[in-house]
């Protein structure tokens, strides 16, 4: 963590809590955030809930922010089954997560199209949190800096037109919901990789883009992977979905902040 950028903590839902149980789950993270003033916390539900879910936090007067999980690049048209970013935008959403590897890996989604949606987006004032990450594969056969490079590069021209309204999640695929978690420090080596990529492209992208750690994130590994100097928040499946462990992440994240801004 950095005192120059806000820690941001977003929870995934997947394809959980999309009906009745998105009510308890928000409120629950709302009640967990409450106070928790450095941390910015976004929750992803599944679009059945989305605009239900941005509703009831306006109503609760949290600052906890709603992002979607996933979007057509397109604004429009006839895609039957899609949703849209101006659609997102509308139901209330403020972020979205796209290219996570769940949709690269069941779902064909190429660098090129990641980065499309990434435009779509930005274009619709809707906030991307871009996911980027090596596959097991991948690590042992050393190549994940070089496949991290590639998926970034894809991104730094739409990333640069706003420098630090998009967020870049860096979740190796082996680490996602298989309770094995990144060393600390071996995420730190992939994020600085991407905290340099941002930089030569401009030195305020660079300074201003938040890059998150997904994969097995929880309230007992949280702080480790918090306190590396590149690593800006958490993007956290599975544990997202209990609202007390969520917050303790939250509350994680909050006294880092508040011991950086002591220095
Ligand atoms: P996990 O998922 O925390 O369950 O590993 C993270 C993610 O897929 O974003």
């Amino acid at each position: 963590m950095n005192r120059a950028r806000r820690p941001l903590i977003a929870g995934n839902w997947k394809m959980n809590a999309g009906g009745q149980e998105a009510f308890g789950l928000a409120t629950g993270v709302a009640d967990g955030a409450r106070g928790k003033d450095r941390v910015e916390v976004v929750i992803a539900p599944p679009f059945t809930a989305l605009a239900a879910v941005a509703y009831e936090l306006h109503e609760a007067k949290s600052t906890v922010m709603v992002g979607a999980q996933n979007m057509h690049h397109e604004p429009g048209g006839a895609f039957t089954g899609e949703i849209s970013a101006p659609m997102l935008k509308d139901s209330g959403a403020v972020w979205v997560i796209l290219g996570h590897s769940e949709r690269r890996q069941h779902f064909g989604e190429t660098d090129e199209i990641v980065a499309r949606k990434v435009t779509a987006a930005i274009r619709a004032d809707l906030r991307p949190i871009a996911c980027v990450g090596e596959t097991l594969a991948e690590r042992e056969a050393d190549q994940t800096l070089e496949v991290v490079e590639r998926q970034v590069r894809a991104l730094l021209d739409e990333l640069a037109k706003k420098p630090g309204f998009g967020v870049i999640a860096y979740e190796p695929v082996w680490a996602i919901g298989t309770g094995k978690v990144a060393r600390p420090e071996d995420a730190q080596e992939v994020h600085a990789l991407i905290r340099k990529l941002l930089t030569e492209s401009s030195p305020e992208l660079g300074a201003a883009t938040r890059i998150l750690y997904g994969g097995s994130v929880k309230a007992d590994n949280a702080e480790g992977l918090l306190s590396q100097p590149d690593i800006d928040g958490a993007l956290v499946g599975g544990a997202s979905l209990d609202a007390a462990g969520f917050g303790k992440i939250v509350e994680s994240a909050e006294r880092l902040a508040e011991a950086a801004e002591r220095g």
